[in-house]
């Protein structure tokens, strides 16, 4: 099978690539990445050594790039993990969630639709359903979607599902709650809390700190997001989630013991606009038909992780480059956060 993946040099994707090349040895990838800040050529270094695995550096909103990538390439299959992803930088700043979350979506999909791909899933987010106090989001609840963002990933979706409707392109949906592990930009709460603490560096806490997630380990999605790509219904969606809901504080705090850093280290700062007071997804659905759940625990997950990070300190000082120090100079001085 010949296996086209978008943002691949990004923290779920690089992580998915990795799984997938060991998984499916006979399979040939190609790796489309814009590089952005958040893209990575680090983050598969070694893979370049594979006679099966091409990168090629493109815009997935570039029509002509995407075709020409498709004319040489010739998927059977398009994994789209290509995204703006930080719901903060959307709040600062949509236009380049809308372009790339929305209107790159629209060139995959046509480019799918006119070389004949024969599975096209999209990578989303529980984050299209909102915020819910009590119980779970399912498949087909309403979507309501707070952020750009969410929004802009929300409008993606419901042109996949009109690309299935209207041409009868087999795409797939994943919903997804918060990923953690290696790779991730430290901009994302886990690798921020653990990045900060080891440079002895404060941790922003939004509001009070009470906003729930369910925090899934990256290797648990990687291997969901194979088995839909695999095994899943064309035309369907299909929620991914640990079911290990916890509070932000919480997280915050157990990191900070496990380093064995002080807890002083915390400053509640301004809350996010429009911020979503919890996540909750249903899995019932990606068991039943496709017998997955999640295998990693949060424990053995975030010791993982942690060590990762504590062995990679020069790929976070890599990803704190000039351009993410000036937006954070200013986006930490909105929030009131001190001696950053
Ligand atoms: P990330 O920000 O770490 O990586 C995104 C990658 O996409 C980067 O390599 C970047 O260079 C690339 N990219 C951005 N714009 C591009 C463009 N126009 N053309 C080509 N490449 C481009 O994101 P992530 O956390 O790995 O998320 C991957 C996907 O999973 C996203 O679609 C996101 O919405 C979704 N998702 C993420 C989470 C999470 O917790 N991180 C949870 C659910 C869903
Ligand atoms: O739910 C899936 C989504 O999870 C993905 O679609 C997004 O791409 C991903 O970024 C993530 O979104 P969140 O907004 O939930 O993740 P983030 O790591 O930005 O924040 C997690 C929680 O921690 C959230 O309640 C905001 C809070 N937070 C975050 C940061 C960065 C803080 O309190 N302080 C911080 O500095």
């Amino acid at each position: 099978m010949k296996l086209l993946v978008t943002g691949g040099c990004g923290f779920i994707g690089a992580n998915f690539i990795r799984y997938y090349v060991k998984k499916h040895r006979s399979c040939a990838i190609l790796n489309v990445d814009k590089l952005t800040y958040a893209g990575n050529l680090q983050n598969l270094e070694g893979m370049e050594e594979r006679k099966n695995y091409r990168f090629v550096r493109a815009d997935i909103t570039n029509a002509a790039q995407m075709r020409q990538a498709f004319r040489r390439f010739r998927p059977d299959a398009v994994v789209n993990f290509a995204a703006e992803s930080f719901v903060d930088r959307s709040i600062a700043a949509p236009a380049a969630f809308l372009k790339t979350n929305f209107l790159g979506v629209g060139v995959l999909l046509n480019c799918a639709l006119e070389y004949g791909a024969t599975r096209f899933l999209q990578v989303s987010t529980d984050e299209v359903y909102g915020s819910i106090l009590k119980g779970k989001f399912h498949e087909r609840s309403v979507i309501d979607p707070s952020s750009p963002y969410s929004a802009s990933k929300a409008a993606a979706d419901g042109l996949v599902m009109a690309f299935h409707r209207t041409y009868g392109l087999p795409v797939l949906i994943t919903r997804s709650s918060n990923n953690y592990g290696p790779y991730q930009f430290p901009e994302k709460l886990i690798p921020l809390i653990i990045s900060n603490a080891l440079n002895h560096q404060k941790i922003p806490v939004y509001g009070d700190g009470l906003h729930v997630r369910d925090w899934l380990y990256v290797g648990d999605n990687c291997r969901a997001i194979d088995l839909v790509l695999h095994k899943g219904r064309t035309g369907e969606i299909y929620n991914i989630g640990a079911q290990y809901e916890r509070t932000n504080l919480y997280v915050v705090e157990k990191i900070l013991r496990i380093l064995n850093k002080p807890l002083g280290l915390i400053e509640h700062v301004k809350d996010r606009p429009g911020h979503d007071r919890r996540y909750a997804v249903s899995i019932t659905k990606i068991k039943k038909q496709l017998g997955w759940q999640p295998s990693v625990s949060f424990e053995a997950g975030l010791s993982k992780t942690i060590d990762w990070y504590e062995h990679n300190r020069s790929w976070i000082e890599n990803t704190r480059t000039g351009a993410y120090r000036s937006f954070y100079r200013k986006y930490y001085s909105g929030l009131g956060l001190k001696n950053f």
